[in-house]
Parts: structure tokens; C-alpha cells; sequence
């Protein structure tokens, strides 16, 4: 049965992280994947979630199966959070949220649940997108079709384009829009853009699925938040995955929600006994530590104020770097006008370069960023920033 099987290439993100740490230079910059990094390049574990992971050692009382449906107390907290605690979706009781093995969990358990609803059912991706979009969603079994989302150079959403485009995306249609903070390209929907696009899905009837993996990341977790909580507002169905990744840092934690707005409170009520039968079937029910944990933290005044804190911290500090990069590409002499990086938010920005210069930064500069030229704005540090803007300089001239 395996005498066949040839092996794959390396997962075009996740295989950047083998390559740096083999990378034995010492001003080697990792660039490549989706995690936080503070000034030291580390990834620590946030006060808040090692002072929960503390309680929680005391307070658990057993591992006896936990459903479906995971954690109750992360599925309310984490459903505030998104929503708004006084949000009418949730006084109506239109949303309900179940915790996933994260963000990825929620996007595979959102495709299988969407076949269950449709016998055929097409999802519009952005053009770019998150790469593991197209096999979290594909694999499931839905039809993929794009919409154009981000002009290179300007470095602005195409939303003339993508507005026409989705005039296409009627009943039945599902349309994939990124919360805040885009994956790759980091250019976000504004306000009066979420608005028409809310507008369309009410007259064209396609249903939008937000993943939200970076809430509080962009402009604040309310800030963050406002096209969900509009087209929760406004439309009388939504699917909406969240991932605690990187704004809680738990990203081997595996945790995340999914959580279905129906029109009724028993529509979904009935919505959420199906996404659970999809959960029992593919992995019964989700890994809990993590949901344990930020339920704790949600749940306590004083832990989820550290955790606010923190977070508008490392928000602070990718805004900051992202006018430092653009001061330091333009002192160094990079070709190119790179001030559209100071406008986009969130960990992700393309460079705007071709896969040659981004071979010749990891093989002359042991920079590390993905082919299609996206850096994570947070491995960037006021040590490395002048080794970067001048390799940058150096391949673009
Ligand atoms: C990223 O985009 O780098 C992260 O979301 C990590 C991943 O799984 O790709």
C-alpha cells in the first residue's frame, strides 16, 4: 500500500522553521512563520496564561472526557470576546460556540458542517489567502473560487474588484473573509467596506465565515472585531473561527472556537447538535488544556486585564516596527516605495519581492521569509532591523 509513496516538500511555512534553526549563521532572521517574537526574538508564555496554567494546576480535578463541544467556560468567554458581551446575537442566544483544536480546527469543522447544510457548497477564498486555507476548506470536500483582494505596490485592498467579483456569490455561496490583520498581505477591510460588503451578503444571500485568528493584534480587540460583530448585527446567519494562537500565545495548545449565528436561537441551537456530531466524527471531541486555560483567564477580572495589557503590548510593538521597517528600507536605499507597510496591520506584510530575491536573502543573508515574500512584522527587532533594510537594499537594486 506505501511502496508507492513518494515524500512532499516541505510545507511551504511550517518548513521554513527546520531551515532556520539548521541555519548555523549567527545574524540569521526568522521572518517566516506566523508567531510573536518580543525584542529578544523569543516567544514567551504570557503572565496571564502561566499565572491560569498555575490555578488550573490546583484546581483540575480529573481527565475524564470533556464532549463535543469542549469547555464551557472558554466557550462563553471566548463568544464575548468575539461578539461583544452585550451584542443582541448573543441576548437573542443566535450564537453558540464550541472550542476547536484551534483556528484550523474551527475552519475544517466550519467546511464539514457547511456540507451538511448544502450537498455542494462553494467557498469564495481572497486572492492572496492563507495557503492552509485551501486544504483546510478543499479537503473537506467544498468547491473553491477566488475573489481579487490586494493590489501589489499600493499595497491596498482591491475592493472595487472584489465587490464585482462577489456580485457572483448568491445563495448558497459561502464567502472566507479575514477579521483584521490578512493573512499574507496585511491590508484589512475599513469600516464602510465591511459595510457594503454586509450589504451585499443581504441582498445577494451568500453567507459569510470570518476567521479571526489575530483579535487584538490589528487596532484593538474591539476595533478588531467590527466586521463580525456587524454581520452578526445585520445577518441572519454567520460562521465565525477564532483562534487563540497569537493573541494568547497557545499556538501547540491547539485552541480555538467555531461559532454558528443563526437567524432563531433553536436554528442554532439545532446548528450547534450538528457541529458536534461533525467533531465526534473526525476527532470526538477537542484537546481542553488550552480551553481550560483562557476560560480562566476570560473568566477573572484581574487575569484578563494582564492579558488586555499584554496583548495591546505586542500590539504596540508590530505597529512600531512597521514604521521602523519603512524609516530603515528607506534610509538603506531599497528600491521601491515600501510606506503602504505603515498603513497595513497585523503580523503579516508582502515585501513585494520575487522568489529569486527571497532565495538570495536566505542563501546570502540567512533571512528567513516565506516564498511569496511575506515577513512576519514581529521578528523584527531594533538589533536586526539595519541587517534587514540593507539585504533588502542590496537584492532589490
Ligand atoms: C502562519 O501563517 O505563519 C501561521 O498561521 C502558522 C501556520 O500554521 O501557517
Amino acid at each position: 500500500m506505501f511502496a508507492h509513496i513518494q515524500p512532499l516538500p516541505a510545507d511551504p511555512i511550517l518548513g521554513l522553521i527546520a531551515d532556520f534553526h539548521a541555519d548555523a549563521n549567527p545574524d540569521k532572521v526568522d521572518l517566516g512563520v506566523g508567531v510573536y517574537r518580543n525584542e529578544r526574538s523569543d516567544t514567551p508564555i504570557m503572565q496571564a496564561v502561566k499565572e491560569a496554567e498555575l490555578r488550573w494546576h490546583h484546581a483540575e480535578q480529573t481527565k475524564a472526557y470533556i464532549g463535543p463541544a469542549g469547555v464551557p467556560e472558554f466557550n462563553e468567554g471566548i463568544r464575548r470576546e468575539i461578539f461583544g458581551a452585550s451584542h443582541s446575537a448573543l441576548a437573542d442566544r443566535r450564537a453558540h460556540t464550541v472550542l476547536t483544536p484551534g483556528g484550523c480546527g474551527a475552519l475544517r469543522v466550519g467546511a464539514e458542517f457547511l456540507l451538511r447544510c448544502a450537498k455542494a457548497v462553494k467557498v469564495w477564498v481572497s486572492d492572496p489567502t492563507w495557503p492552509n486555507h485551501v486544504p483546510l476548506l478543499g479537503n473537506a470536500g467544498v468547491d473553491l473560487a477566488t475573489y481579487p483582494y490586494y493590489r501589489p505596490g499600493s499595497g491596498e485592498v482591491l475592493f472595487d474588484e472584489m465587490m464585482s467579483a462577489l456580485q457572483a456569490a448568491g445563495q448558497g455561496d459561502v464567502v472566507l473573509l479575514h477579521g483584521c490583520c490578512h493573512n499574507p498581505c496585511g491590508a484589512d477591510l475599513s469600516e464602510p467596506q465591511w459595510r457594503e460588503i454586509t450589504d451585499l451578503a443581504e441582498r445577494n444571500g451568500f453567507l459569510p465565515f470570518i476567521d479571526l485568528a489575530y483579535q487584538g493584534l490589528g487596532r484593538g480587540l474591539e476595533e478588531d472585531a467590527f466586521g463580525v460583530r456587524l454581520m452578526a448585527e445585520r445577518l441572519p446567519e454567520l460562521l465565525v473561527a477564532s483562534s487563540c494562537s497569537k493573541n494568547f500565545g497557545l499556538y501547540r495548545e491547539r485552541t480555538g472556537s467555531l461559532s454558528v449565528v443563526s437567524a432563531r436561537a433553536e436554528q442554532s441551537q439545532a446548528a450547534i447538535t450538528h457541529v458536534n456530531n461533525v467533531v465526534r466524527g473526525m476527532y470526538s471531541m477537542p484537546p481542553s488544556h488550552g480551553g481550560a486555560i483562557v476560560g480562566l483567564i476570560l473568566g477573572d477580572e484581574a487575569l484578563r486585564q494582564s492579558w488586555v495589557d499584554e496583548l495591546g503590548g505586542m500590539r504596540e510593538r508590530i505597529n512600531t516596527l512597521r514604521e521602523l521597517l519603512v524609516e530603515k528600507l528607506a534610509q538603506a536605499g531599497a528600491s521601491g516605495d515600501y510606506a503602504f507597510i505603515a498603513r497595513q496591520f497585523g503580523m503579516f506584510s508582502f515585501l513585494g519581492l520575487t522568489k529569486e530575491q527571497v532565495q538570495l536573502l536566505r542563501q546570502q543573508y540567512s533571512i528567513y521569509m516565506v516564498d511569496s515574500s511575506r515577513i512576519n512584522i514581529a521578528g523584527i527587532n531594533r538589533d536586526n532591523v539595519d541587517y534587514l533594510a540593507t539585504a533588502i537594499a542590496a537584492v532589490t537594486r
